[in-house]
Protein backbone atom coordinates (compact mmCIF):
# COMPACT_ATOMS: atom_id res chain seq x y z
CA UNK A 1 0.00 0.00 0.00
CA UNK A 2 1.41 3.70 -1.20
CA UNK A 3 1.13 5.50 2.27
CA UNK A 4 0.16 9.28 1.84
CA UNK A 5 2.34 12.23 2.10
CA UNK A 6 1.21 13.27 5.58
CA UNK A 7 2.39 9.64 6.95
CA UNK A 8 5.14 11.67 8.79
CA UNK A 9 3.12 12.47 11.37
CA UNK A 10 1.26 9.57 11.82
CA UNK A 11 2.54 6.09 13.25
CA UNK A 12 -1.00 4.35 12.30
CA UNK A 13 -2.49 4.09 9.15
CA UNK A 14 -6.12 4.80 8.35
CA UNK A 15 -8.93 2.20 8.88
CA UNK A 16 -9.76 1.15 5.87
CA UNK A 17 -13.28 2.51 6.91
CA UNK A 18 -11.80 5.61 7.29
CA UNK A 19 -10.29 5.71 3.39
CA UNK A 20 -13.09 4.30 2.06
CA UNK A 21 -15.50 7.62 3.41
CA UNK A 22 -12.94 10.07 2.75
CA UNK A 23 -12.03 9.31 -1.04
CA UNK A 24 -12.94 11.13 -3.18
CA UNK A 25 -11.24 9.71 -6.17
CA UNK A 26 -14.00 7.89 -8.27
CA UNK A 27 -15.88 11.32 -8.45
CA UNK A 28 -12.82 13.78 -9.26
CA UNK A 29 -10.32 11.98 -11.36
CA UNK A 30 -13.05 13.59 -14.13
CA UNK A 31 -10.51 16.99 -12.97
CA UNK A 32 -7.00 15.02 -13.85
CA UNK A 33 -6.64 17.49 -16.81
CA UNK A 34 -7.23 20.48 -15.18
CA UNK A 35 -5.43 19.39 -12.02
CA UNK A 36 -2.31 18.95 -14.97
CA UNK A 37 -2.88 22.56 -16.49
CA UNK A 38 -2.84 23.83 -13.17
CA UNK A 39 0.64 21.95 -12.18
CA UNK A 40 2.42 22.93 -14.98
CA UNK A 41 1.08 26.84 -14.66
CA UNK A 42 2.28 26.49 -11.10
CA UNK A 43 5.63 24.52 -11.93
CA UNK A 44 6.88 27.12 -14.39
CA UNK A 45 6.15 30.19 -11.83
CA UNK A 46 8.36 28.40 -9.04
CA UNK A 47 11.14 28.15 -11.62
CA UNK A 48 10.37 32.03 -12.99
CA UNK A 49 10.63 32.70 -9.43
CA UNK A 50 13.85 31.30 -8.67
CA UNK A 51 12.68 28.46 -5.92
CA UNK A 52 12.91 25.78 -8.46
CA UNK A 53 15.87 25.03 -11.06
CA UNK A 54 15.43 24.66 -14.56
CA UNK A 55 15.98 21.15 -14.23
CA UNK A 56 13.41 20.44 -11.65
CA UNK A 57 10.86 22.59 -13.38
CA UNK A 58 11.64 20.54 -16.74
CA UNK A 59 12.00 17.20 -14.64
CA UNK A 60 7.97 17.78 -13.54
CA UNK A 61 7.40 18.91 -16.70
CA UNK A 62 7.94 15.76 -18.95
CA UNK A 63 6.61 13.55 -16.08
CA UNK A 64 3.12 15.54 -16.01
CA UNK A 65 3.28 14.79 -19.81
CA UNK A 66 3.91 10.99 -19.10
CA UNK A 67 1.38 11.16 -16.31
CA UNK A 68 -1.16 12.62 -18.63
CA UNK A 69 -0.14 10.09 -21.82
CA UNK A 70 -1.21 7.33 -19.11
CA UNK A 71 -4.55 8.88 -17.96
CA UNK A 72 -5.09 9.54 -21.42
CA UNK A 73 -4.43 5.89 -22.76
CA UNK A 74 -6.67 4.18 -19.78
CA UNK A 75 -2.53 3.36 -18.62
CA UNK A 76 -2.91 5.50 -15.60
CA UNK A 77 -2.36 3.41 -11.95
CA UNK A 78 -5.26 4.80 -10.12
CA UNK A 79 -4.82 4.05 -5.96
CA UNK A 80 -8.00 4.23 -4.07
CA UNK A 81 -5.16 4.61 -0.82
CA UNK A 82 -4.35 8.12 -2.34
CA UNK A 83 -7.56 9.58 -1.30
CA UNK A 84 -8.56 11.58 -4.80
CA UNK A 85 -7.07 12.36 -7.98
CA UNK A 86 -4.47 15.48 -6.61
CA UNK A 87 -2.71 13.04 -4.76
CA UNK A 88 -2.76 10.22 -6.93
CA UNK A 89 -0.90 12.40 -10.11
CA UNK A 90 1.23 13.77 -7.40
CA UNK A 91 2.43 10.08 -6.10
CA UNK A 92 2.78 8.72 -9.48
CA UNK A 93 4.36 11.99 -10.95
CA UNK A 94 7.46 10.80 -8.35
CA UNK A 95 7.35 7.55 -8.91
CA UNK A 96 8.00 8.49 -12.63
CA UNK A 97 10.90 11.38 -12.27
CA UNK A 98 11.83 10.40 -8.50
CA UNK A 99 13.59 13.13 -5.95
CA UNK A 100 12.51 16.26 -8.70
CA UNK A 101 8.44 15.24 -8.42
CA UNK A 102 8.84 15.53 -4.47
CA UNK A 103 9.34 19.59 -4.94
CA UNK A 104 5.97 20.01 -7.38
CA UNK A 105 3.61 20.90 -4.25
CA UNK A 106 5.82 23.77 -3.69
CA UNK A 107 3.71 26.57 -2.31
CA UNK A 108 0.84 24.79 -2.82
CA UNK A 109 -2.21 22.91 -0.93
CA UNK A 110 -4.50 20.91 -2.20
CA UNK A 111 -7.39 23.74 -0.91
CA UNK A 112 -5.82 26.26 -3.62
CA UNK A 113 -5.13 23.27 -5.44
CA UNK A 114 -8.84 21.51 -5.90
CA UNK A 115 -9.86 25.37 -5.87
CA UNK A 116 -8.59 26.22 -9.21
CA UNK A 117 -8.95 22.89 -10.47
CA UNK A 118 -13.16 23.70 -10.34
CA UNK A 119 -12.72 27.08 -11.39
CA UNK A 120 -11.25 26.12 -14.89
CA UNK A 121 -14.30 23.37 -14.89
CA UNK A 122 -16.34 25.36 -14.55
CA UNK A 123 -15.81 28.02 -16.78
CA UNK A 124 -15.31 25.59 -19.51
CA UNK A 125 -18.89 24.42 -18.69
CA UNK A 126 -20.17 27.76 -18.98
CA UNK A 127 -18.25 28.69 -22.15
CA UNK A 128 -19.73 24.83 -23.43
CA UNK A 129 -23.13 25.77 -22.38
CA UNK A 130 -22.84 28.80 -24.02
CA UNK A 131 -22.58 27.18 -27.63
CA UNK A 132 -24.97 24.32 -26.97
CA UNK A 133 -27.61 27.46 -26.23
CA UNK A 134 -26.63 29.30 -29.60
CA UNK A 135 -27.44 26.02 -31.41
CA UNK A 136 -30.96 25.56 -29.64
CA UNK A 137 -31.38 29.06 -31.23
CA UNK A 138 -30.26 28.15 -34.25
CA UNK A 139 -32.80 24.99 -33.91
CA UNK A 140 -35.94 27.34 -33.09
CA UNK A 141 -35.06 30.44 -35.60
CA UNK A 142 -34.96 28.28 -38.35
CA UNK A 143 -38.38 26.31 -37.67
CA UNK A 144 -39.43 29.72 -36.88
CA UNK A 145 -38.67 31.40 -40.65
CA UNK A 146 -40.94 28.77 -41.81
CA UNK A 147 -43.88 29.29 -39.51
CA UNK A 148 -43.99 32.70 -39.45
CA UNK A 149 -47.85 32.92 -40.46
CA UNK A 150 -48.88 29.59 -39.07
CA UNK A 151 -50.90 30.29 -35.46
CA UNK A 152 -52.44 28.62 -32.85
CA UNK A 153 -54.43 29.10 -29.98
CA UNK A 154 -52.68 31.08 -27.44
CA UNK A 155 -53.53 31.05 -24.00
CA UNK A 156 -53.13 32.02 -20.44
CA UNK A 157 -53.89 29.61 -17.44
CA UNK A 158 -54.39 27.20 -20.16
CA UNK A 159 -57.39 28.66 -21.29
CA UNK A 160 -57.49 30.08 -25.03
CA UNK A 161 -56.58 33.44 -25.02
CA UNK A 162 -54.89 35.23 -28.46
CA UNK A 163 -54.04 33.38 -31.47
CA UNK A 164 -50.05 33.59 -31.67
CA UNK A 165 -47.69 32.65 -34.65
CA UNK A 166 -45.84 29.84 -34.05
CA UNK A 167 -42.80 32.13 -34.73
CA UNK A 168 -43.31 34.19 -32.25
CA UNK A 169 -43.54 31.10 -29.58
CA UNK A 170 -40.46 29.72 -30.49
CA UNK A 171 -38.82 33.02 -30.55
CA UNK A 172 -39.73 33.65 -26.95
CA UNK A 173 -37.78 30.39 -26.03
CA UNK A 174 -34.58 32.08 -28.37
CA UNK A 175 -34.97 35.15 -25.81
CA UNK A 176 -35.25 32.82 -22.75
CA UNK A 177 -32.35 30.94 -23.46
CA UNK A 178 -30.62 34.12 -24.42
CA UNK A 179 -30.55 35.50 -20.76
CA UNK A 180 -29.00 32.50 -19.71
CA UNK A 181 -26.53 33.00 -22.48
CA UNK A 182 -25.94 36.51 -21.12
CA UNK A 183 -25.70 35.20 -17.32
CA UNK A 184 -22.89 32.68 -18.84
CA UNK A 185 -21.03 35.62 -20.35
CA UNK A 186 -21.46 37.25 -16.51
CA UNK A 187 -20.69 34.63 -14.82
CA UNK A 188 -17.36 34.31 -16.97
CA UNK A 189 -16.11 37.90 -16.47
CA UNK A 190 -17.10 37.68 -12.26
CA UNK A 191 -15.18 34.32 -12.20
CA UNK A 192 -12.50 34.69 -14.02
CA UNK A 193 -10.47 35.08 -10.62
CA UNK A 194 -7.39 32.42 -9.68
CA UNK A 195 -7.43 31.07 -6.52
CA UNK A 196 -3.64 29.12 -7.25
CA UNK A 197 -1.30 30.89 -5.09
CA UNK A 198 -3.60 31.23 -1.79
CA UNK A 199 -2.27 27.60 -0.21
CA UNK A 200 -3.84 26.00 2.43
CA UNK A 201 -5.82 29.27 3.56
CA UNK A 202 -3.13 31.94 4.39
CA UNK A 203 -0.46 31.87 1.12
CA UNK A 204 3.14 31.21 1.61
CA UNK A 205 6.35 32.53 2.94
CA UNK A 206 7.60 31.47 -0.65
CA UNK A 207 8.25 33.92 -2.78
CA UNK A 208 5.20 32.68 -5.43
CA UNK A 209 3.40 34.88 -8.13
CA UNK A 210 -0.03 34.64 -8.18
CA UNK A 211 -0.42 36.67 -10.97
CA UNK A 212 1.49 35.02 -13.39
CA UNK A 213 0.00 31.70 -12.77
CA UNK A 214 -3.20 33.50 -12.94
CA UNK A 215 -2.51 34.50 -16.42
CA UNK A 216 -0.57 31.55 -17.65
CA UNK A 217 -4.43 29.61 -17.48
CA UNK A 218 -6.21 32.30 -18.96
CA UNK A 219 -7.72 34.18 -15.73
CA UNK A 220 -8.01 37.84 -15.97
CA UNK A 221 -6.78 38.32 -12.45
CA UNK A 222 -5.51 36.96 -9.34
CA UNK A 223 -7.42 36.73 -5.82
CA UNK A 224 -7.00 39.59 -3.40
CA UNK A 225 -7.50 37.55 -0.32
CA UNK A 226 -6.66 34.14 0.06
CA UNK A 227 -8.38 33.62 2.90
CA UNK A 228 -11.45 34.12 1.22
CA UNK A 229 -10.40 32.02 -2.46
CA UNK A 230 -9.26 29.54 0.10
CA UNK A 231 -13.35 28.30 0.88
CA UNK A 232 -14.73 29.93 -2.02
CA UNK A 233 -17.77 27.66 -3.99
CA UNK A 234 -20.12 31.03 -5.15
CA UNK A 235 -18.65 30.65 -8.26
CA UNK A 236 -19.61 26.33 -8.12
CA UNK A 237 -23.02 27.12 -6.61
CA UNK A 238 -23.54 30.09 -9.58
CA UNK A 239 -23.33 28.26 -12.10
CA UNK A 240 -25.41 25.39 -10.76
CA UNK A 241 -28.09 28.14 -10.37
CA UNK A 242 -27.66 28.81 -13.58
CA UNK A 243 -28.07 25.02 -14.81
CA UNK A 244 -31.38 25.38 -12.51
CA UNK A 245 -32.29 28.32 -14.95
CA UNK A 246 -31.71 26.77 -17.67
CA UNK A 247 -33.07 23.61 -17.00
CA UNK A 248 -36.88 25.40 -15.97
CA UNK A 249 -36.27 27.33 -19.26
CA UNK A 250 -36.15 23.35 -20.88
CA UNK A 251 -39.15 22.43 -18.55
CA UNK A 252 -41.29 24.25 -19.60
CA UNK A 253 -40.84 24.20 -22.96
CA UNK A 254 -40.96 19.87 -22.55
CA UNK A 255 -44.02 20.89 -20.52
CA UNK A 256 -45.68 22.85 -23.51
CA UNK A 257 -44.66 20.51 -26.33
CA UNK A 258 -46.11 17.46 -23.99
CA UNK A 259 -49.27 19.23 -23.77
CA UNK A 260 -49.24 20.00 -27.21
CA UNK A 261 -48.57 16.49 -28.41
CA UNK A 262 -51.16 15.14 -26.37
CA UNK A 263 -53.80 12.86 -27.69
CA UNK A 264 -56.70 15.45 -27.12
CA UNK A 265 -54.81 18.50 -28.31
CA UNK A 266 -52.65 17.25 -31.00
CA UNK A 267 -51.26 20.34 -32.49
CA UNK A 268 -47.30 19.07 -32.48
CA UNK A 269 -46.41 15.69 -33.67
CA UNK A 270 -42.68 14.20 -32.41
CA UNK A 271 -40.73 11.84 -34.36
CA UNK A 272 -40.86 8.15 -33.61
CA UNK A 273 -37.42 8.96 -33.53
CA UNK A 274 -37.74 10.90 -30.64
CA UNK A 275 -40.43 8.92 -28.90
CA UNK A 276 -41.24 6.00 -26.69
CA UNK A 277 -43.55 3.23 -26.65
CA UNK A 278 -45.16 1.01 -24.10
CA UNK A 279 -44.58 -2.39 -22.64
CA UNK A 280 -48.24 -3.55 -22.34
CA UNK A 281 -49.99 -1.08 -25.01
CA UNK A 282 -49.23 -1.65 -28.82
CA UNK A 283 -50.24 1.87 -29.58
CA UNK A 284 -48.57 4.12 -27.49
CA UNK A 285 -45.82 6.43 -28.52
CA UNK A 286 -44.76 8.26 -25.55
CA UNK A 287 -42.99 11.71 -25.13
CA UNK A 288 -41.05 9.74 -22.04
CA UNK A 289 -37.73 12.70 -23.33
CA UNK A 290 -39.46 15.37 -22.87
CA UNK A 291 -41.33 14.19 -19.42
CA UNK A 292 -37.52 12.90 -18.39
CA UNK A 293 -36.61 16.57 -19.26
CA UNK A 294 -38.50 18.19 -17.11
CA UNK A 295 -37.75 15.41 -14.46
CA UNK A 296 -34.06 16.20 -14.80
CA UNK A 297 -34.85 19.57 -14.45
CA UNK A 298 -35.94 18.89 -10.64
CA UNK A 299 -32.59 16.60 -10.06
CA UNK A 300 -30.44 19.93 -11.23
CA UNK A 301 -32.44 22.24 -8.77
CA UNK A 302 -31.52 19.69 -6.07
CA UNK A 303 -27.87 19.29 -6.62
CA UNK A 304 -28.16 23.38 -6.39
CA UNK A 305 -29.83 23.37 -3.45
CA UNK A 306 -27.61 20.78 -1.85
CA UNK A 307 -25.19 22.70 -3.01
CA UNK A 308 -26.43 26.00 -1.16
CA UNK A 309 -27.19 23.90 2.13
CA UNK A 310 -23.74 22.80 1.99
CA UNK A 311 -22.23 26.11 2.42
CA UNK A 312 -25.14 27.02 4.57
CA UNK A 313 -23.20 27.59 8.34
CA UNK A 314 -20.06 26.47 7.06
CA UNK A 315 -16.88 28.02 8.84
CA UNK A 316 -14.81 30.30 6.10
CA UNK A 317 -11.97 29.02 4.55
CA UNK A 318 -11.45 25.39 3.40
CA UNK A 319 -13.27 22.47 5.35
CA UNK A 320 -13.52 18.86 3.80
CA UNK A 321 -17.40 19.35 3.29
CA UNK A 322 -16.39 21.13 0.31
CA UNK A 323 -15.17 17.53 -1.20
CA UNK A 324 -18.76 16.94 -2.09
CA UNK A 325 -19.32 20.09 -4.12
CA UNK A 326 -18.16 17.74 -6.96
CA UNK A 327 -21.11 15.34 -6.60
CA UNK A 328 -23.59 18.39 -7.09
CA UNK A 329 -21.17 20.29 -9.81
CA UNK A 330 -20.64 16.62 -12.47
CA UNK A 331 -24.11 15.76 -12.49
CA UNK A 332 -25.84 19.21 -12.91
CA UNK A 333 -23.29 19.78 -15.66
CA UNK A 334 -23.67 16.80 -18.12
CA UNK A 335 -27.90 17.02 -17.49
CA UNK A 336 -27.72 20.36 -18.35
CA UNK A 337 -25.11 19.46 -21.68
CA UNK A 338 -27.29 16.78 -22.54
CA UNK A 339 -30.67 18.63 -22.29
CA UNK A 340 -29.50 21.13 -24.47
CA UNK A 341 -28.71 18.80 -26.91
CA UNK A 342 -32.07 16.69 -26.78
CA UNK A 343 -33.84 20.26 -27.35
CA UNK A 344 -31.90 21.15 -30.28
CA UNK A 345 -32.99 17.81 -31.49
CA UNK A 346 -36.83 18.54 -30.65
CA UNK A 347 -37.03 22.19 -32.15
CA UNK A 348 -35.41 20.81 -35.37
CA UNK A 349 -37.63 17.92 -35.18
CA UNK A 350 -41.01 18.38 -34.17
CA UNK A 351 -43.89 18.94 -37.02
CA UNK A 352 -46.78 21.56 -36.40
CA UNK A 353 -50.68 19.40 -37.23
CA UNK A 354 -52.15 22.47 -38.88
CA UNK A 355 -54.97 20.20 -39.41
CA UNK A 356 -55.32 19.97 -36.23
CA UNK A 357 -54.99 23.12 -34.96
CA UNK A 358 -57.37 25.38 -37.84
CA UNK A 359 -60.91 24.47 -35.90
CA UNK A 360 -59.01 24.99 -32.55
CA UNK A 361 -58.30 28.22 -34.16
CA UNK A 362 -62.24 28.62 -34.58
CA UNK A 363 -63.18 28.18 -30.67
CA UNK A 364 -62.27 30.17 -27.72
CA UNK A 365 -63.28 33.39 -28.71
CA UNK A 366 -59.30 34.17 -29.64
CA UNK A 367 -60.01 37.28 -31.35
CA UNK A 368 -62.19 39.18 -28.49
CA UNK A 369 -59.73 41.06 -27.52
CA UNK A 370 -58.47 42.33 -30.97
CA UNK A 371 -62.48 43.22 -31.40
CA UNK A 372 -62.82 44.85 -28.32
CA UNK A 373 -59.39 47.19 -29.66
CA UNK A 374 -60.61 47.58 -32.85
CA UNK A 375 -63.92 49.21 -31.03
CA UNK A 376 -61.47 51.43 -29.51
CA UNK A 377 -59.80 52.36 -32.32
CA UNK A 378 -63.59 53.37 -33.43
CA UNK A 379 -63.93 55.98 -30.31
CA UNK A 380 -65.54 53.18 -27.65
CA UNK A 381 -63.55 53.66 -24.29
CA UNK A 382 -61.93 50.47 -23.56
CA UNK A 383 -64.01 49.86 -20.56
CA UNK A 384 -67.13 50.03 -22.26
CA UNK A 385 -65.68 47.76 -25.52
CA UNK A 386 -64.69 45.18 -22.72
CA UNK A 387 -68.19 45.35 -21.44
CA UNK A 388 -69.66 45.11 -24.85
CA UNK A 389 -67.11 42.50 -25.90
CA UNK A 390 -68.02 40.06 -23.22
CA UNK A 391 -72.28 40.51 -23.74
CA UNK A 392 -71.57 39.34 -27.13
CA UNK A 393 -69.31 36.52 -26.41
CA UNK A 394 -71.96 35.59 -23.55
CA UNK A 395 -74.58 35.74 -26.29
CA UNK A 396 -72.83 33.26 -28.34
CA UNK A 397 -72.06 30.97 -25.33
CA UNK A 398 -75.68 30.59 -24.73
CA UNK A 399 -76.43 29.68 -28.58
CA UNK A 400 -73.28 27.85 -29.08
CA UNK A 401 -72.18 29.79 -31.97
CA UNK A 402 -68.70 31.66 -32.75
CA UNK A 403 -68.03 35.16 -33.10
CA UNK A 404 -67.59 34.66 -36.38
CA UNK A 405 -70.61 33.09 -37.18
CA UNK A 406 -72.90 36.09 -36.25
CA UNK A 407 -74.23 38.70 -38.46
CA UNK A 408 -73.65 42.21 -38.72
CA UNK A 409 -76.92 43.06 -37.28
CA UNK A 410 -76.47 41.00 -33.82
CA UNK A 411 -72.90 42.55 -33.54
CA UNK A 412 -74.22 45.59 -33.80
CA UNK A 413 -76.89 44.92 -30.98
CA UNK A 414 -74.14 44.86 -28.79
CA UNK A 415 -71.68 47.10 -30.37
CA UNK A 416 -73.25 49.44 -32.49
CA UNK A 417 -70.18 51.15 -33.45
CA UNK A 418 -69.10 48.05 -35.77
CA UNK A 419 -69.05 48.25 -39.43
CA UNK A 420 -68.58 45.20 -41.93
CA UNK A 421 -64.41 45.36 -41.31
CA UNK A 422 -65.21 43.51 -38.09
CA UNK A 423 -65.13 40.67 -39.92
CA UNK A 424 -61.15 41.03 -40.85
CA UNK A 425 -61.18 41.58 -36.94
CA UNK A 426 -62.40 38.30 -36.05
CA UNK A 427 -60.20 36.51 -38.37
CA UNK A 428 -57.87 34.40 -36.56
CA UNK A 429 -54.76 36.08 -39.15
CA UNK A 430 -56.27 39.51 -38.12
CA UNK A 431 -53.16 38.69 -34.90
CA UNK A 432 -50.86 38.51 -37.69
CA UNK A 433 -51.86 41.46 -39.79
CA UNK A 434 -53.52 44.17 -37.24
CA UNK A 435 -50.61 43.95 -34.93
CA UNK A 436 -47.94 46.45 -35.82
CA UNK A 437 -46.08 47.35 -32.63
CA UNK A 438 -42.63 45.99 -31.97
CA UNK A 439 -41.94 42.52 -29.71
CA UNK A 440 -45.72 41.62 -30.54
CA UNK A 441 -46.83 38.58 -32.64
CA UNK A 442 -47.59 40.64 -35.54
CA UNK A 443 -45.94 39.61 -38.60
CA UNK A 444 -43.89 43.18 -38.75
CA UNK A 445 -42.78 42.19 -35.53
CA UNK A 446 -42.24 38.89 -35.90
CA UNK A 447 -40.13 39.67 -39.58
CA UNK A 448 -37.80 42.21 -36.98
CA UNK A 449 -37.27 39.54 -34.41
CA UNK A 450 -36.42 36.84 -36.78
CA UNK A 451 -33.72 39.42 -38.80
CA UNK A 452 -32.38 40.65 -35.00
CA UNK A 453 -31.51 37.23 -34.56
CA UNK A 454 -30.09 36.01 -37.83
CA UNK A 455 -27.37 38.93 -36.91
CA UNK A 456 -26.76 37.70 -33.47
CA UNK A 457 -26.77 33.85 -34.54
CA UNK A 458 -24.67 35.13 -37.91
CA UNK A 459 -21.82 36.44 -35.75
CA UNK A 460 -21.85 33.34 -33.67
CA UNK A 461 -21.26 31.09 -37.11
CA UNK A 462 -18.17 33.36 -37.35
CA UNK A 463 -16.78 32.49 -34.01
CA UNK A 464 -17.43 35.57 -32.16
CA UNK A 465 -19.51 34.04 -29.65
CA UNK A 466 -16.87 33.47 -27.17
CA UNK A 467 -14.49 36.62 -28.11
CA UNK A 468 -17.50 38.48 -27.69
CA UNK A 469 -17.57 37.83 -24.27
CA UNK A 470 -14.08 36.84 -23.43
CA UNK A 471 -13.71 37.35 -19.76
N1 LIG B 1 -10.24 15.97 -2.16
C1 LIG B 1 -10.27 17.22 -1.48
C2 LIG B 1 -11.43 18.10 -1.98
O1 LIG B 1 -11.96 17.80 -3.00
C3 LIG B 1 -9.00 17.94 -1.66
C4 LIG B 1 -8.73 18.96 -0.61
C5 LIG B 1 -8.30 18.33 0.65
N2 LIG B 1 -7.79 19.30 1.54
C6 LIG B 1 -7.60 19.07 2.83
N3 LIG B 1 -7.22 20.03 3.56
N4 LIG B 1 -7.85 17.89 3.35
O2 LIG B 1 -11.82 19.07 -1.37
Amino acid sequence: MTRSPWAGRFAEDPDQAVQDYTRSLHVDRRLAGYDIRGSRAHVRMLFRQGILSRRDRDRILQGLDQVEEEIRSGQFPYRDELEDIHMNIEVRLCELVGEEGRRLHTGRSRNDQVAVDLKLFCLDAALGWQEMIRRVQEALLARARSLQRELFPGWTHLQAAQPVSWAHYLLAYCDMFDRDHRRLAGYRRLHSVSPLGAGALAGSTLPLDPGWTARELGFTSSFENSYDVAGDRDFLLELLQIATQIMLHASRMAEDLIYFSSTPVGWVELPESLCTGSSMMPQKKNPDLLELCRGKTATVLGHASAMATLLKGLPSSYNRDLQQDKEHLFPAVDTVGETLGILTLVASRMRVVSSRIGPALERGFLTATDLAEHLVSLGVPFRTAHEQVGRLVAYCVKQNRTLRQLSLREIRKFAPRCGSDVRGVLKPEGALDHKFHSGSTGLASIRQQIARWEDRLRSHGNGNNSREDQP
